[in-house]
């Protein structure tokens, strides 16, 4: 028994090397849309010492936020979630879209705050930003910084908007999550996030995994 998980181990830490992911990525299960919990402590642990929030952009039903706000509180942080809560906008977004505009609607942010409690986040844990990207970064503090910050809206527009939002707002050593992210493909979201890439964005790459890029910020003194 100990012979086969000690197999399973090293076959998967091979997968991790031949990917060119990071050894100690976890060995989770993975589905594509949805933020594995397992990589997302593992990316809460490696900010640890970085200062600021946690935030994610694009929240729908908080499956992955509520445990972004829990490992928030774990380290003593605030979170903040950041999305329309009605769902996509009402004409089709630049660079398409693949869903109807209701589908991801949750009928405003108070239904978002009732599934969060349901979930046993509570209210002081976070903060809640309503509103169309870019429209609800507009009342964030100018102070504001996050070490570890998730971004997942699907389409092309809003994440073009967020992606020249947030970056100046994650602190040095802090985390970029990019939900969305298909090599291969060339509209949506990964359009943004390739036009991301192509500036002088002063993030490096760690992981890349499930449709996700994972970015981290360079010490400011490294960046051109
Ligand atoms: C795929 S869902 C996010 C899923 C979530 N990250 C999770 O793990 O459960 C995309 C979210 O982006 C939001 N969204 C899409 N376009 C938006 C826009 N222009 N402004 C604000 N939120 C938007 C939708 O309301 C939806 O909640």
């Amino acid at each position: 028994m100990l012979l086969k998980f000690l197999v399973r181990d090293a076959a998967r830490t091979l997968a991790n090397l031949a990917s060119g992911n990071p050894l100690d990525l976890p060995h989770a299960e993975r589905r594509n849309g949805t933020w594995n919990h397992d990589d997302l402590a593992w990316l809460a642990a490696k900010v640890r010492d970085v200062p600021g929030d946690f935030a994610a952009i694009g929240v729908f039903r908080g499956a992955a936020f509520r445990k972004v706000a829990d490992l928030a509180a774990n380290q003593g942080r605030y979170a903040h979630a950041f999305d329309s809560f009605t769902g996509v906008a009402e004409t089709p977004p630049a660079g398409g879209t693949q869903r109807p505009v209701d589908m991801l609607t949750i009928d405003g942010p108070d239904e978002f705050v009732r599934l969060m409690a349901k979930a046993g986040i509570t209210r002081e844990l976070y903060e809640v930003w309503p509103g169309a990207v870019p429209d609800c970064f507009a009342n964030v503090p100018e102070s504001l910084r996050f070490a570890f910050a998730m971004l997942d809206v699907d389409d092309y527009q809003p994440a073009a908007d967020a992606l020249r939002w947030l970056p100046p707002r994650i602190s040095d050593g802090g985390i970029l999550a990019l939900d969305d992210y298909s090599p291969h493909a060339g509209s949506m979201a990964t359009k943004s996030i390739k036009e991301f890439l192509a500036t002088d964005h002063g993030f490096e790459k760690i992981a890349a995994f499930n449709q996700q890029l994972i970015l981290c910020k360079l010490p400011s003194a490294t960046q051109s």
